[in-house]
């Protein structure tokens, strides 16, 4: 064969991947929320707002005007992330206060002083998460993930439910993932006390919180108050802190270039606390900026149910 005819070949395939690869990136990347909505004077609890998604979605609502309370654990890491948040949004009104979701005490505390300090709260975003972590109890005595992660957020909305519903409409954003479907409510061993496994605590952790905005939208259909959970896409945050050293060099890092930046993971939940179109909308869950339908462990009204009069059992509600 003439040199030029391999040339041309062996080029031609590294174009063609080189552009598969660019397709596969703009399709991992999603969709953006591109409307201009503006959010003066309104009142937002983001909870893990230190890092990641958390934190650009804290920026954004600050740009946009609001009011904005980060809630984390750790005082040091919340206090630096308050400013960098005011530093880039421009905006001072933007909010500390500490609050640990594996500890029921942590979270009566912030409900206690966010309710000497506001009257109002229009959108909570559920948004704080542990990943895939070695088997671990609450202070309460919770599976760490499912304490967390559902358990935690449970409390914490039901707790600030009076302040949503005194500033109807507003809106209640669950950060769940597509791992919910690697999970199913066990409701023989609900804390994984017989058998644990990272991932499938993990499944049943994101799988609750679909159920519970499902459960909740219900109860509140004519509050004001809308429920809704999602799914942020593949974002390289901090969740993955708990992944060992292996799965982030194997698994993480090759293909790095695929995963949303924290600003696009954050686009969805931005969409869904803001977006007008979607002010009815409530016990649905989505991705990218659109309604999807979920696994069907996470249509099962009856666990939804189950899980919700569970949890408020647990909570001691
Ligand atoms: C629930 O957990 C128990 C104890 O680990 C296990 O034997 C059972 O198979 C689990 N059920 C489901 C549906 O996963
Ligand atoms: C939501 O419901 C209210 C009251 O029924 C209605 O006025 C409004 O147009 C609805 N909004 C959308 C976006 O459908």
């Amino acid at each position: 064969m003439e040199w030029w005819l391999i040339l041309i070949i062996v080029l031609s395939v590294f174009l063609g991947i080189a552009l598969l690869l660019l397709l596969l990136r703009w399709y991992m990347r999603g969709s953006n929320y591109t409307k201009d909505t503006k959010i003066d004077n309104k009142v937002v609890i983001i909870t893990g707002a230190n890092t990641g998604i958390g934190k650009e979605n804290a920026i954004d609502f600050a740009k946009r005007g609001g009011k904005v309370y980060i809630a984390c654990r750790d005082l040091k890491r919340g206090e630096d992330a308050l400013g960098e948040i005011r530093r880039i949004s421009g905006s001072n009104n933007v909010h500390f206060l500490q609050l640990d979701l594996a500890s029921m005490d942590s979270i009566r505390e912030f409900s206690r002083k966010f309710h000497e300090l506001e009257s109002q709260l229009h959108i909570l975003i559920n948004n704080a998460g542990v990943m895939a972590c070695d088997k671990a109890y609450t202070k309460d005595g919770f599976e760490m993930q499912l304490g967390t992660n559902h358990l935690g957020h449970f409390l914490l909305t039901h707790l600030l439910l009076d302040l949503l519903k005194a500033s109807a409409p507003s809106r209640i954003v669950a950060v769940s993932s597509e791992g919910h479907r690697m999970g199913n409510i066990n409701k023989t061993d609900l804390m994984s006390e017989k058998s644990y496994s990272k991932w499938g605590a993990y499944g049943q952790s994101k799988l609750a919180n679909i159920l519970f905005a499902r459960e909740l939208g219900k109860k509140l259909e004519g509050t004001g108050v809308v429920v809704n959970s999602l799914h942020p896409g593949v974002v390289k945050t901090e969740l993955g802190r708990h992944m060992s050293a292996n799965f982030q060099r194997f698994f993480m890092k090759p293909f790095s270039f695929l995963y949303k930046t924290p600003w696009e993971g954050a686009q969805t939940q931005i969409c869904v606390a803001l977006d007008p179109d979607l002010e009815n909308v409530t016990g649905k869950y989505f991705s990218d900026c659109k309604e999807k339908t979920p696994s069907s462990n996470a249509r099962n009204d009856e666990t939804a149910k189950w899980l919700y009069d569970k949890s408020i059992e647990l909570v001691k509600l």
